[in-house]
């Protein structure tokens, strides 16, 4: 067998990230649009949880999730500029080149972070605290949880469209003379997540 070349090895670990990365986005969506329906009716979001619980998908999500994000994580840390010194000239880079995706993926770098440690911290709290309901989640709110999902919330929205744009554009879907208008689409996503995610949480704290 011959051994596998550096240039092979990358694009392999290209190959996983992307992969991780598309899992996670699906998974974000899904749960933002499960906790969508609070903003209508409360006892809905609680059927949810209570199905969610019932049926163990959230007992069994719960780890995978925080796995995948370890995994996604770890593959993505090798072209972050953790280094000394290594921040500085990627910001001198950008600075340089003026291109919009080389400042996107810096926004990538600064929420990956929050996410990796807030994740963690959420899922925990959440899966530590049952039932899934809205008025743990009230309660999680008015105990000091808002701010952290103040920053959470915006942070998990960038991440997740700035990961799709940058697959779209990767894997070909997002040709040149389309990109305008897949930036619109996102952005245009973006929006409408954060606004159900920011009423979401406005009618859960508004229960207490
Ligand atoms: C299976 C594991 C998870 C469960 C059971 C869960 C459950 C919940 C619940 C009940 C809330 C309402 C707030 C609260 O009660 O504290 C919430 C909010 C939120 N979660 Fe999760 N979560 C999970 C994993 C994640 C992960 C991995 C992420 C992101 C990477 C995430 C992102 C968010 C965000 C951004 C909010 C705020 C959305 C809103 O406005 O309501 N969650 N989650």
């Amino acid at each position: 067998m011959t051994p596998r070349s550096p240039a092979d090895i990358r694009s392999r670990l290209d190959a996983w990230q992307a992969l991780s990365g598309a899992c996670l986005a699906l998974f974000v969506c899904v749960h933002l649009i499960l906790e969508g329906p609070e903003v209508l009716s409360p006892s809905l979001t609680d059927a949810i949880g209570w199905l969610l619980e019932a049926t163990f998908a959230a007992q069994i999500a719960a780890p995978l999730i925080v796995l995948l994000i370890l995994f996604h994580f770890w593959i993505a840390a090798r072209k972050m500029p953790f280094r000394s010194g290594e921040l500085k000239i990627f910001v001198d880079h950008s600075k340089a080149l003026n291109d919009p995706d080389t400042w996107l993926w810096l926004v990538q770098v600064f929420t990956a972070v929050i996410i990796l440690a807030g994740a963690f911290f959420h899922v925990y709290t959440v899966m530590t605290d049952m039932p899934i309901s809205v008025a743990e989640t009230t309660k999680r709110l008015h105990n000091g949880w808002l701010l952290f999902h103040v920053i959470f919330l915006p942070c998990v929205i960038l991440h997740t469209g700035i990961g799709i744009w940058r697959l779209a554009v990767k894997f070909g879907y997002c040709s040149k003379t389309a990109r305008e208008t897949w930036r619109r689409r996102i952005w245009v996503g973006m929006g409408c997540y954060l606004l159900l995610g920011a009423l979401a949480l406005t009618r859960a704290w508004c229960q207490g």
